[in-house]
């Protein structure tokens, strides 16, 4: 297939080739094993919680996500989505009938946080990943949520899925910007659907395994801007998240880029 590029021709492009990113986390507190097409599968729990306040409980949301013992990176959580999921709690007020679509979601444990707040989710991973599709799907069917729709969206394809998105309000991406030959095609991609609503924000979680690794000439090419959250802002500046160790003690940062000629 095809992959539009900004100010270029289109180029082949091979999902063999890609380098994992370092260090697959394992998990944390595994609730039970199911088959997965033969491979073993460990249901992982989230539990997100705010501080009781004086004289009221503070809320508190489960999510259970499948973790799949694969080669495919999408088959388990990273730490970028644990940060990424504790940002979607924090605002979770803000989320109930928004249009939210998460990118490379793999298990999608952002989406699936977004959703359970009352977000209109759509989840999607590589059109050329199927094992990924699937555990998309598991995580929807672990969390009750039938009405999550899947798609298949590589990045930087123009394929007729991308193109039939309505608008979307929020796109998530946790732990996307890993290889830096795909951060244009991830941008493109953004840009699309940027053009279909220019107030939409990317929310986006990415781990610093590389000081060369850059984005703000992109983003400029690509008329967007980025403003960096700090952790301690949404509670996420822990070891610990949501009662799961997997953060740990990897240096993720929280990005919202958003169209540089809206206000942010
Ligand atoms: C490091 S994993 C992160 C998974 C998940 N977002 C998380 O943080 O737990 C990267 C994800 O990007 C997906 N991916 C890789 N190349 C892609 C592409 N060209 N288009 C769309 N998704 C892709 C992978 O299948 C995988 O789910």
């Amino acid at each position: 297939m095809a992959t539009w590029r900004r100010g270029g021709g289109p180029r082949a492009r091979s999902l063999g080739s890609r380098r994992p990113p370092l260090l697959p986390p394992a998990p944390d507190s595994p609730l039970g094993e199911r088959g997965f097409r033969g491979h073993v599968v460990r249901a992982q729990r989230f539990r997100f919680s705010e501080e009781p306040g004086p004289g009221a409980e503070g809320a508190v949301l489960e999510v259970h996500v499948p973790q799949v013992l694969h080669l495919q990176y999408g088959m388990y959580v990273w730490p970028c989505a644990v940060v990424l999921a504790q940002y979607l709690w924090f605002h979770r007020r803000s989320l109930p009938g928004k249009a939210v679509l998460e990118i490379g979601g793999g298990v999608s444990l952002p989406g699936i946080m977004a959703a359970k707040c009352g977000a209109e989710v759509i989840l999607s991973d590589s059109s050329e990943l199927p094992h990924c599709l699937e555990v998309c799907r598991q995580s929807c069917q672990m969390n009750n949520l039938p009405r999550v729709r899947i798609i298949g969206l590589t990045w930087g394809h123009m394929s007729q899925e991308l193109l039939a998105l309505p608008p979307q309000d929020i796109l998530l991406a946790s732990d996307v910007f890993f290889e830096p030959e795909d951060f244009e095609d991830i941008l493109t991609t953004v840009y699309f659907l940027m053009q279909k609503n220019p107030k939409v924000q990317l929310w986006s979680t990415y781990q610093v395994r590389s000081a060369d690794w850059s984005l703000e000439a992109l983003l400029y090419k690509w008329d967007m801007k980025c403003v960096h959250i700090p952790l301690e802002s949404f509670d996420a500046d822990k070891e610990n998240i949501a009662e799961s160790a997997l953060p740990g003690r990897h240096t993720v940062e929280m990005l919202v880029i958003s169209f540089a000629k809206d206000s942010l």
